[in-house]
């Protein structure tokens, strides 16, 4: 009897033994790719002549025009005519009455906004101020309301406005124009539509697809050739990661917000973990402007970002912060 306790426990041992080497195997197979090893980039060399959304508009209105003025990514900077509801919020703030009427665009749209004017060709300025929209807007900022020159170019031209040229910090089109996403689009498309990314027949490269979307989604990594906060000439269809430089130890940070942090994960997933079965596009419908198709995605260790195990009725609560945006 006493024997087949010891043969019992040895057993025990041995399975546990070869249960948790299978587990470090396992783990140790999950190993990182580098994620700077395919495709191409456009570092350094100027910003094409892309086809404006008014062209693409011309012939798109119908399905994608639409709802495109509803869309965060078009309207994340916005002419002040445009937006009669942000100009009559800034006649309500006591704060901005002095520099209220030199205020020419609107930067954000759902939860903050901040204040633009042009100072010359493809610059924006910036005022120190920021309203956080709600019930009870408020604006908030420290000492006088002043423009700053600089800091649009140098922190947030990159991924609030398209086609910037980061040795001058000049951009081409105020807030993200189709080619943001679309890249340098070949107008042959009609007859073959394999010849735009994003199309139905061109939307199943996940790598292609993680470094269009991380070229503004990682907030918090830099251009390795110019120290920026945003990529320095990408265009879709590039590999982000050969000049994108990026701490992918944030992907586990639990002080950052579910937010970001589901996206950090996929990124990571996909460039440093080769795990291509999820994308942004899984679960995101970027003109249907929704996520209601993530639902039906397979489990998967992602889902806990906002989910308790197995409890998918009521998602965690989350506040999305940046400290690059400022907000
Ligand atoms: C690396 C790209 C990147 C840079 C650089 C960047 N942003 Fe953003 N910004 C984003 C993305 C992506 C979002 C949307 C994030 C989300 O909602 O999860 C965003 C959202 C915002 C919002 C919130 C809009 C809203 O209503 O929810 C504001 C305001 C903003 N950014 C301001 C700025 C300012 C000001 C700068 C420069 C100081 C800046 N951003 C630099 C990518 C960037
Ligand atoms: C933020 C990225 C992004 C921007 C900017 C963008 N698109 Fe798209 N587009 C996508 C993605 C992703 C898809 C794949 C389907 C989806 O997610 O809606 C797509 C799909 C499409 C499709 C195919 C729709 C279908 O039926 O499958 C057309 C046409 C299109 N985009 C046109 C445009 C035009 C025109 C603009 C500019 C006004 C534009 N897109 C701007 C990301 C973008
Ligand atoms: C001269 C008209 C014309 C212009 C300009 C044009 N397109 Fe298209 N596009 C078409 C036609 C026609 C198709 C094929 C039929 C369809 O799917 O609508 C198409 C298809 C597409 C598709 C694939 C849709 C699918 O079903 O997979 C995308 C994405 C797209 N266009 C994006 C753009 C973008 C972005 C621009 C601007 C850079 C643009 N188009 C400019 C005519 C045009
Ligand atoms: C050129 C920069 C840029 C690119 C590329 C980009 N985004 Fe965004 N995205 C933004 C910014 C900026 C916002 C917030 C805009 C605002 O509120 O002012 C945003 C907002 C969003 C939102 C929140 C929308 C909402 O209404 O709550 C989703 C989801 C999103 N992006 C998904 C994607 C996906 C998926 C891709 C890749 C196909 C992508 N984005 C590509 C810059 C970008
Ligand atoms: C497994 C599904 C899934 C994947 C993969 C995924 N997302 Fe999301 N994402 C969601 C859901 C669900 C939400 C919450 C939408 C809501 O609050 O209604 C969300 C929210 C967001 C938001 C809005 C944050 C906010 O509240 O302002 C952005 C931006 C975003 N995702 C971008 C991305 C990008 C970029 C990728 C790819 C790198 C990505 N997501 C990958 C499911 C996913
Ligand atoms: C970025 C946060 C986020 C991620 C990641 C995420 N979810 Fe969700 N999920 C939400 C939010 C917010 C809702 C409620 C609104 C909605 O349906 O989009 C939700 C709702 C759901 C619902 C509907 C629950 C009900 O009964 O109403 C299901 C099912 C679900 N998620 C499954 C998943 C699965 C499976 C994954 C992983 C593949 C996942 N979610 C990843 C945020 C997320």
């Amino acid at each position: 009897m006493k024997m087949l306790g010891w043969a019992k426990l040895v057993i025990v041992c041995l399975v546990f033994g070869v249960v948790t080497v299978g587990v470090r195997v396992r783990g140790q197979e999950k190993k990182a790719l580098d994620p700077a090893a395919w495709g191409a980039d456009h570092v350094g060399k100027p910003v094409p002549e892309f086809v404006h959304g008014d062209e693409c508009l011309f012939c798109h209105r119908n399905t994608i025009g639409a709802t495109w003025q509803n869309n965060a990514h078009g309207v994340t900077i916005r002419q002040r005519e445009d937006a009669p509801e942000l100009t009559k919020l800034v006649a309500a703030q006591s704060d901005l009455a002095p520099i209220a009427k030199e205020i020419e665009y609107f930067l954000g749209s759902r939860h903050v906004v901040r204040f633009l004017k042009k100072d010359g060709y493809g610059k924006f300025t910036i005022l120190n101020r920021q309203t956080a929209l709600g019930e009870t807007a408020k604006t908030t900022g420290e000492g006088k309301p002043v423009w700053d020159k600089t800091r649009f170019g140098d922190r947030c031209a990159g991924c609030h406005t398209t086609g910037v040229d980061s040795t001058n910090k000049t951009f081409v089109a105020f807030g993200l124009d189709c080619y943001a996403c679309h890249g340098d689009v070949n107008l042959e498309h009609g007859n073959d539509t394999s010849l735009v990314l994003l199309s139905k027949k061109q939307r199943n490269n996940a790598k292609v697809i993680t470094s269009v979307c991380a070229q503004c989604h990682l907030r918090d990594a830099k251009s390795k050739s110019t120290g920026l906060p945003y990529p320095n000439n990408f265009v879709a269809g590039d590999n982000l990661f050969r000049d994108f430089v990026v701490d992918w130890k944030r992907a586990d940070d639990e002080n950052l917000n579910a937010g970001d942090r589901h996206v950090w994960r996929n990124v990571r997933d996909v460039a440093v973990y080769g795990d291509e079965s999820i994308t942004c596009l899984s679960c995101h419908q970027v003109h249907g402007n929704t996520s209601f198709k993530h639902r039906r995605v397979l489990r998967a260790a992602i889902c806990s970002e906002c989910h308790e195990a197995d409890s998918f009725k009521t998602p965690k609560r989350y506040a999305v912060r940046s400290g690059l945006c400022e907000y």
